[in-house]
């Protein structure tokens, strides 16, 4: 199989760059470094089957060079941080909506096989009823998860209008190693950087807000299932815990595994903070997968990756 990895250089892509070039498979990592890392795929240099671009998705013509003989594209690339698409709407737009566009309309002129799209769980805003199904109203509150709902309208247009195999994953909140710990990074890893440096979790409100956390090895499967489903999945499916923490219990449980003694410190409320996440995986279990990791097993491995590879592996010089 070939595969193109769009946004491959970051905290998901790279993991999935793992997996496909580990199995043989040819891994184009196409990312323009605007979150990702060479250090994520930095390993991977040497394989032969593995080959990095530092491009565009808003580069139709680039996308046309690299997508002619690909089976499949899992597409990730993507401006991901909520409090950024507040403060910069357009490059949110440009990048997740016409991104996608190209991807798929490159997809279409070169007929391959399958997309696999990286939606979110953001898309449905907060919760209307528990847990949320993929029928959940779409209702995101920021630019993130409109962006994102467009995104996904397109995959639909797509489907539809072409019949092309697309499919729509909908992950509820990520974490493990690799992601970010810095400026827009993601809450969990945040706290737990703050954490082992001694300074206590900043929470925005009060805490009660929760998300369905999940980990990356289990996102990792979801993802190779849908790439190597059989039929086509030609919709969206969600895949999370089914079980939802709020973030002062999380901030609680990070201080405990790093063993310090802080008090989380709160700060006022974001706009359009979603309240409420939490998965109904029906659908993803009739397809077969199952996640292995409740929030205490994932956050105890990745706190230990934290503790024991992390400064090693970033201190490596570049
Ligand atoms: N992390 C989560 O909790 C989560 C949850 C649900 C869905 N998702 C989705 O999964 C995908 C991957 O998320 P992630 O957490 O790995 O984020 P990430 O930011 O680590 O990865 C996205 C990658 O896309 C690259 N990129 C951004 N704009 C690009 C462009 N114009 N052209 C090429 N590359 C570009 C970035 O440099 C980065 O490496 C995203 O689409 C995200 O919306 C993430």
């Amino acid at each position: 199989m070939k595969l193109l990895i769009t946004g491959g250089a970051g905290f998901v892509g790279s993991h999935l760059c793992d997996r496909y070039v580990k199995n043989g498979d040819t891994v184009v990592c196409l990312d323009n470094f605007m979150n990702g890392s060479l250090t994520n795929v930095r390993h991977l240099l040497g394989y032969r089957n593995f080959k990095l671009i530092n491009g565009d998705i808003r580069d139709y013509d680039l996308l046309e060079k690299i997508m002619r003989d690909v089976d499949a594209v899992i597409h990730l690339a993507a401006q991901i941080h909520v409090d950024r698409s507040i403060i910069e709407p357009r490059l949110t737009y440009e990048v997740n909506v016409l991104g996608t566009q190209n991807v798929l309309e490159v997809a279409r002129v070169y007929d391959v096989d399958k997309v696999v799209h990286a939606s979110t769980s953001e898309v449905y805003g907060s919760a209307q009823y528990a847990p949320m199904d993929e029928n959940h109203p779409l209702n995101a509150p920021h630019p993130y998860g409109a962006s994102k709902i467009a995104a996904d309208r397109m995959c639909y247009a797509y489907i539809e209008t072409y019949g092309m195999n697309v499919c729509i994953m909908r992950p509820f909140n990520l974490y493990g190693p690799r992601q970010k710990d810095s400026g827009y990074g993601g809450a969990l890893s945040i706290f737990t950087k703050r954490a082992m440096g001694g300074l206590p979790p900043v929470i925005y409100g009060s805490g009660l807000q929760t998300r369905d956390y999940t980990y990356v090895d289990d996102i990792v499967e979801a993802y190779d299932l849908v790439v190597k489903y059989p039929n086509p999945l030609r919709e969206p499916i969600n895949f999370g815990t089914g079980v939802d923490v709020s973030i002062i219990d999380l901030a609680h449980k990070i201080i405990g595994l790093c063993g310090k003694d802080l008090t989380p410190v709160h700060v006022e409320e974001r706009p359009g903070e979603v309240q409420r996440l939490v998965a109904d995986i029906s659908k993803a279990r009739k397809l077969g997968w199952e996640p292995k990791y409740s929030i205490d097993e994932g956050l105890k491995k990745f706190i230990e990756w934290y503790r024991n590879y992390k400064v090693e592996e970033w201190a490596k010089p570049r």
